[in-house]
């Protein structure tokens, strides 16, 4: 490095340049297409890019739903802290714009299904149904909901356990997902996105001896 390095102290920086600034550094991240119902069973489905998954024991995902500008709670977290359940769907390129448009910020008895032109796969063991274009549906119930921070763009984590995963034979290889089939979308900073394309993928055994 001939320069000398930037460097950014977050506590000087305003809400949205925090978050332009880690969107670019965490990336790519992976989307889940998650949908939720309310207690009064209005469905929801909205798209989450700041997504993992953790530990097998149980098997364990997390998503980050971030506080509106007014400092209001998404319906997704939500739904999920009334009812404890939850799908999260994979996203693949043939559903970008669709899956794009579900997360304009309809009102909540808006059902992003309807509004955005998806179809409803029903779930075996939670209530809300998953997305039929997604090749990996995830059926999950609720673990924690750890909240980081109050107001404006606030952290709002969702801890679930994973309790039954549906994948179409077409994307699988020996009876497993393959990435070079899934064609899944990730998001970077800004508006940039990428698609895992077959020929962008290669591999690396872990190392055998120290
Ligand atoms: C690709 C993509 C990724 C997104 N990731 C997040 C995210 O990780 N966290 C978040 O709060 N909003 C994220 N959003 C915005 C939400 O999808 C949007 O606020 C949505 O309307 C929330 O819906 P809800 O209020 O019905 O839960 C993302 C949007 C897109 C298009």
């Amino acid at each position: 490095m001939s320069e000398a390095p930037l460097t950014f102290d977050l506590g000087t920086l305003s809400l949205p340049e925090r978050g332009r600034l880690l969107s670019r550094i965490v990336a790519p991240r992976p989307i889940a297409f998650v949908s939720s119902q309310s207690a009064a069973g209005v469905g929801n489905l909205s798209p989450f890019s700041f997504f993992t998954a953790g530990g097998s024991n149980p098997p364990s995902v997390a998503f980050c739903t971030v506080n509106d500008r007014q400092g209001r709670r998404k319906d997704t977290v939500l739904n999920i802290e009334a009812t404890g359940e939850f799908v999260v769907s994979t996203v693949s390129a043939p559903m970008l714009a669709r899956m794009n448009q579900s997360s304009f910020e309809y009102p909540p008895d808006v059902d992003e299904f309807d509004a955005a032109g998806f179809t409803r796969a029903a779930s075996v063991l939670v209530a809300p149904p998953g997305v039929a274009e997604s090749p990996v549906r995830m059926e999950c119930r609720l673990q924690q909901i750890v909240t980081h921070g109050t107001g404006p763009q606030a952290s709002n984590y969702i801890v679930g356990e994973v309790l039954l995963i549906h994948a179409d034979p077409a994307v699988c290889t020996d009876g497993l997902p393959d990435n070079a089939k899934l064609q899944q979308l990730a998001r970077l900073g800004g508006d940039l996105y990428l698609t895992v394309e077959r020929d962008d993928l290669w591999s690396l055994a872990r190392p055998k001896t120290p």
